[in-house]
């Protein structure tokens, strides 16, 4: 089993459309693979069609998360037409609190949920929009990640935050977490130049260290997330963005277990 997490504080940036349309994309290519939804605000979970599991009742990955060893999160997975997920609930909105009181080092925990899910050949956890503990306990226990970044001033210096953190945490925890490929969501074009001049930045910046992919904006990539899918369900209209996800489904399959 090979886990990537998407992460990045920012809110909007395309975390959940590309944690769904990569999820998609490798399921397509015959993979056995599971969405996480780390995100207290349920939005994959909602988009996907599992409403009435964000609202259920205990257990839920709330409680998976907090007390892993009562729990077995292979029991809470739904599953969804193209792939499995594991849904968020809406008691999660307690869980920063929660890991910031404990003061446990977070790594146990979310690694933990992630050891009860061996059986599938990729897991990627949608992280919340923020640099707080659930986010720290999503990188240190997927170590490898997928940043989605906007061609924008405020995407590039929201980079530069997140890097620091992953240092921070690489040296806190002595764990190495890599970056295995940068997704440059919605860029519309023509580019004007702050598109131009940050993805730029971006090309430059991740050069030799992780693919930078652009997926562009794409009514029918909004209009297959309202059909609670990813680009490459059954119904979904055909858009070119498919070689996209494709390539980077490609290139997480090269990246070493
Ligand atoms: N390539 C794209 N084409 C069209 N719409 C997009 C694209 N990427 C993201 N969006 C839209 O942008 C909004 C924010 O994306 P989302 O994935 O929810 O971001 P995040 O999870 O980082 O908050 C959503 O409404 C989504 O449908
Ligand atoms: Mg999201």
């Amino acid at each position: 089993m090979k886990s990537f997490a998407i992460s990045q504080q920012k809110g909007g940036v395309g975390k959940t459309t590309n944690t769904i349309n990569i999820a998609g994309a490798l399921a397509h290519r015959g993979h056995q693979v599971l969405a996480i939804d780390a995100d207290p605000q349920g939005y994959l979970t909602n988009t996907l069609g599992f409403r009435e599991a964000y609202q259920s009742d205990p257990p839920s990955l709330y409680d998976a998360i907090k007390t892993p060893h009562d729990h077995d999160a292979a029991d809470l997975v739904v599953a969804h037409a193209e792939f499995d997920v594991l849904p968020a609930n809406i008691d999660m909105f307690q869980l920063e609190q929660d890991l910031i009181a404990s003061g446990r080092r977070p790594r146990q925990r979310f690694g933990d949920v992630l050891d009860q899910l061996q059986d599938y050949d990729y897991v990627l956890i949608d992280a919340p929009p923020s640099l707080g503990p659930i986010n720290d306990n999503v990188l240190l226990a997927a170590e490898d990640i997928i940043i989605p970044v906007e061609a924008d001033d405020s995407s590039v210096l929201a980079i530069e935050h997140l890097l620091n953190q992953i240092e921070s945490l690489e040296r806190g925890y002595d764990v190495d977490i890599r970056e295995r490929a940068i997704l440059i969501s919605n860029v519309n074009y023509p580019l004007d130049n702050e598109q131009a001049d940050a993805i730029a930045w971006f090309e430059d910046t991740f050069d030799g260290r992780a693919p930078v992919f652009e997926v562009r904006n794409r009514a029918a990539i909004k209009r297959s997330l309202g059909a609670g899918g990813s680009i490459f369900g059954e119904d979904a209209e055909e858009t070119d963005m498919t070689t996209v996800y494709d390539d980077v489904a490609a290139t997480l399959e090269e990246v070493e277990g």
